[in-house]
């Protein structure tokens, strides 16, 4: 079994729970950002990881996806700064749309299993959103002290185990 692990991150969350899945991974393995990967070809199972952004996937992970996820056996995982469980019924939907756009992106793809977990808003990001004086955006910058430390050490764990479930049937027997 060859597994690639590869991820998209622009603050450093993902980056986090990629490093947690492979290191949590036995066998035969790689690490990689996308712009890294030149053909996943030789691979059984690719973990593919990005945070949400503007409410779905960003360009890069919609068109790494696009190139070198068709036909193959693929695990998503990602981060967003919503809550995991929210009272708000309407964030909480607001949640299961942004991964929905997640897996539709997959849809050439046979997608094994998604995991998310949140991952802390940027200050840099916070500071300029409010500054935008859109309502929306500026409300979304409210959201950071929410976010604030993660992914944790739990949700860390919680890919690892989530990673190497994705990954027991792929091993030699
Ligand atoms: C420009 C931008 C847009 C974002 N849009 C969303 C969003 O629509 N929904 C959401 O839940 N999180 C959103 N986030 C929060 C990120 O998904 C979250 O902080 C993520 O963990 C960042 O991952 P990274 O550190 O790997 O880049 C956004 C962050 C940025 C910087």
């Amino acid at each position: 079994m060859k597994i690639l692990v590869t991820y998209w991150s622009q603050t450093g969350n993902t980056r986090k729970v990629a490093e947690a899945i492979f290191s949590s991974l036995g066998g035969e393995k790689t690490i990689k950002p996308f712009d890294e990967v030149e053909n996943p070809g030789g691979f059984d199972l690719v973990f593919i990881g990005f945070p949400v952004m503007q409410f779905g996937p960003p360009a890069p992970a919609r068109k790494f996806i696009a190139a070198h996820a068709p036909g193959r056996k693929i695990a998503l995982f990602i981060t967003h700064a919503m809550l995991m469980q929210n009272e708000d019924q309407q964030q909480q939907d607001l949640l299961e749309k942004e991964l929905e756009k997640c897996r539709a992106v997959c849809s050439k793809s046979e997608l094994v299993g998604l995991f998310h977990c949140q991952g802390e808003l940027s200050e840099k990001i916070a500071n300029e959103l409010m500054a935008s004086n859109i309502p929306m955006l500026m409300e979304f910058a409210g959201m950071r002290p929410l976010t604030i430390g993660h992914p944790d050490q739990g949700e860390l764990e919680r890919a690892q185990t989530f990673a190497r479930n994705i990954a027991a049937p792929f091993a030699a027997p």
